[in-house]
């Protein structure tokens, strides 16, 4: 009966984790000495105020590592993406605008009844492949049994244990043809194109299973507001990820945490990856640092919204301050 309630809670969770906040609800910031105090209510005119300067580093020692401006420019990239990997919002890529597809040099997108994966090469300096995971489908309600799936399966060839619902969403009808195309995005630079992988909530749960699977290529993994996907095993102790390359990105909106990043009942979970907080100055980033498990209270429905995501995103690369400082959250 507990377990029956659990899984209700879950789904409910999931099935309301939708654009909740409005961009006007995003909090502001206390405004530091140098910034004037009039025109900053406007997420918008923030961007035009913040480019003029960049905020001062935190003492040497209390930097754990700084993330680069190539990270950030490939991060913005990934969100993107991340944007169009969303069949319920944005249609199959066939029908994207010339504009819309021209930042890339390949644009390549498969669906099935529930999941939707895209691969894609950027034209930037330095070209890098991307493969992207859809989130939650809020069309689509047999993808919330994905989330609610309390199974775990084994990803093939690996000691990870995972749970089943995100393995699913990996290992889908057309892995064959997304292998294929990641093979040979990542065999086009000279050496190695970088690879990165991401998603938004389910979406970058499913990129980290994918991570597992995709390790011979030292993927970068870039995930934002995902639930717990590996399950805790001494048998399966899940060394064949790299939490070292994960960005696990969650929101903080006032004093609340992105619920779905921090869900509770978690059936026997532990989050992989360096967290990285966000807030509304994001300098510096906080961090947990690596594997950082905890399960950040008081949690809210707000900070896991994908546009609160999606501004902050822009709001870093807008800024162009770099590179980005990260400090330990025991420093607050
Ligand atoms: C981070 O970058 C700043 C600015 O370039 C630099 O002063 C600092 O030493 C760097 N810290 C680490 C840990 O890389
Ligand atoms: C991760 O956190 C969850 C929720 O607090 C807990 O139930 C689980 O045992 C933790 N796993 C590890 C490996 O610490």
């Amino acid at each position: 009966m507990q377990l029956l309630k659990n899984l209700a809670s879950v789904s409910l969770l999931l099935l309301s984790s939708g654009n909740l906040v409005k961009s006007n609800a995003i909090g502001i910031s206390p405004l530091k000495e140098h910034e004037s105090s009039s025109s900053l209510s406007e997420p918008h005119l923030r961007h035009r105020q913040l480019q003029k300067w960049c905020p001062d580093y935190p003492s040497n020692n209390n930097i754990v590592f700084n993330i680069t401006k190539e990270t950030i420019e490939n991060t913005k990239i990934l969100f993107d993406l991340l944007l169009l990997v969303t069949c319920s919002e944005s249609g199959p890529i066939q029908d994207l605008t010339p504009e819309q597809k021209e930042p890339y040099e390949t644009l390549v997108c498969w669906s099935d009844w529930n999941d939707q994966t895209l691969v894609a090469k950027s034209k930037t300096s330095t070209p890098a492949c991307f493969a992207l995971f859809q989130g939650t489908n809020s069309l689509n309600p047999l993808d919330y049994l994905q989330n609610a799936n309390i199974f775990s399966a084994r990803v093939k060839d690996s000691d990870c244990l995972v749970r089943s619902g995100y393995k699913n969403g990996y290992f889908t009808k057309y892995y064959e043809e997304f292998i294929t195309e990641v093979d040979n995005c990542v065999a086009s630079c000279t050496g190695q194109c970088p690879l990165f992988l991401g998603g938004y909530s389910q979406g970058g749960s499913i990129a980290v299973v994918a991570s597992i699977d995709l390790r011979h290529y030292n993927p970068t993994i870039i995930t934002f507001g995902a639930p717990r996907v590996a399950v805790d095993s001494h048998k399966f102790p899940c060394h064949d990820a790299n939490p070292q390359n994960h960005y696990r990105y969650m929101n903080q909106l006032e004093d609340e945490y992105d619920c779905v990043a921090n869900m509770i009942p978690d059936f026997n979970g532990k989050h992989m990856g360096t967290s990285l907080i966000l807030d509304d100055t994001n300098w510096p980033i906080r961090t947990g640092g690596i594997n950082d498990n905890l399960s950040r209270t008081p949690r809210g429905f707000g900070p896991h919204d994908r546009d609160l995501y999606r501004s902050r995103v822009d709001e870093i690369f807008v800024r162009k301050c770099y590179p980005l400082p990260v400090v330990s959250v025991a420093d607050d």
